[in-house]
């Protein structure tokens, strides 16, 4: 247990060791917690819950400050079993309280756990007077899921966002004030761009409503990771900077390569792009973190795809990221392919209706080499290399 304000608490658990999410599609390289808070007023209220593996610990936690019998409200903010799996455990103790959820959380609630309990259905704008202080509800749907819901106690101006605002990020503290600042924010903007991205314009659209509501917030108290105090808006301005889709005038080139001529284009159209001014990240599909490459082409206003041809089509380490390109949606990039080849030569011409569909915008035909490339035609992939450096600055 660890207090953020008088009578409400942090009884989450905290997953040191975990390095994967949703199955093993999101890597967690500083683990996670599972964010639960504890309100103690006339009405003894608990916001979300944990991972169902980690109910013992949650329950000591909570322990430590009331006995789970004493729970009137469960407010469950999104229904994902990250954060509802233990709500089975702990209504066994409190099976009279009422579990407060979204419109759409009921369904989602019931669709995952097919029990009847007592359901209490919130709109944005209502309100539950808990004592003292009163619970507010913000629906803030497909952030991430359509159920998602803040909640906001009023006298301690905490908002609990849930997913949004959160990172995966292990502490044994949980401000944000003691901890490393810049592994926070890598780990939230990570978080924004493997999962939040499709979401963007509900983001914009949230956080204009979330500032006309004009509520006093000295802290954001999301689902994983540490609680923003130290200056709570700066992670909600970071938000609408992301979802306004902005980038660095930074490249990603993102290749794979049988043996190595794709690599020495890459090297080259890189020393190019650098001749252009803009800086660049060169990864290789085959072994780099999917994520964390997300992470940066999100970041950067382009992205090159380069791929050895093979059986008429790209190398398949590379399909994972194109899926996540077309599922992200990520807006207002641009981007081109490479590739060498030995007899039919379709990669990158493939790469590039890749990214067209991914809706990135291609600046300029692939460029293929057969074999390994001479002196000659590296100078054509340097010179490729330039001339979408040039391209991309007149983008901006
Ligand atoms: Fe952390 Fe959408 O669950």
């Amino acid at each position: 247990m660890k207090k953020l304000a008088d009578n409400v608490y942090w009884v989450g658990g905290t997953d040191w060791i975990v390095r994967n999410f949703h199955g093993y599609e999101l890597s967690t390289h500083r683990g996670t917690t599972y964010n639960s808070y504890l309100i103690k007023d006339k009405q003894t209220v608990l916001i979300d819950t944990v991972w169902e593996p980690l109910t013992d610990m949650f329950l000591e936690h909570l322990n430590e400050v009331i006995d789970p019998g004493e729970i009137d409200y469960v407010v469950l903010n999104h229904a994902e079993p990250d954060h509802s799996g233990a709500l089975p455990a702990i209504l066994e103790y409190c099976p009279n309280a009422t579990v407060i959820v979204s419109k759409t959380g009921l369904e989602t609630t019931k669709k995952h756990y097919h029990k009847d309990w007592n359901f209490k259905v919130v709109n944005t704008g209502d309100k539950i007077n808990i004592g003292e202080n009163d619970l507010i509800f913000i629906e803030a749907k497909m952030l991430h899921w359509p159920d998602s819901m803040f909640t906001y106690l009023t006298g301690k101006n905490i908002l609990f966002s849930n997913d949004a605002f959160g990172q995966h990020f292990a502490s044994s503290d949980i401000f944000d004030d003691t901890v490393d600042e810049a592994e926070v924010y890598q780990e939230a903007i990570k978080y924004y761009a493997n999962i939040l991205t499709p979401f963007s314009k509900f983001v914009t659209k949230k956080i204009d409503e979330l500032k006309k509501l004009n509520l006093p917030i000295d802290m954001i108290a999301p689902a994983h990771g540490i609680i923003w105090r130290k200056s709570p808006m700066d992670i909600v301005e970071k938000y609408y900077e992301w979802s306004k889709g902005d980038s660095e005038k930074n490249v990603v080139i993102l290749y794979n390569s049988l043996w190595g001529a794709t690599h020495k284009m890459a090297d080259f159209i890189a020393h190019g792009i650098g001749s252009a001014g803009i800086s660049y990240k060169i990864y290789n599909s085959a072994t780099s973190d999917r994520n964390d490459v997300i992470t940066e082409i999100f970041k950067s206003k382009g992205i090159i795809l380069g791929s050895s041809t093979v059986n008429n089509g790209i190398l398949p380490s590379l399909a994972p990221f194109i899926e996540d390109l077309m599922g992200l949606k990520f807006i207002n990039k641009v981007g081109t392919s490479f590739g060498s080849y030995g007899w039919s030569g379709e990669s990158p011409k493939l790469l590039s209706d890749y990214l067209e569909k991914a809706k990135i915008k291609v600046l300029q035909d692939g460029l293929k080499i057969k074999y390994n490339p001479t002196d000659e035609e590296l100078q054509v992939c340097f010179n490729f290399g330039k001339d979408f450096g040039k391209k991309l600055l007149a983008e901006f």
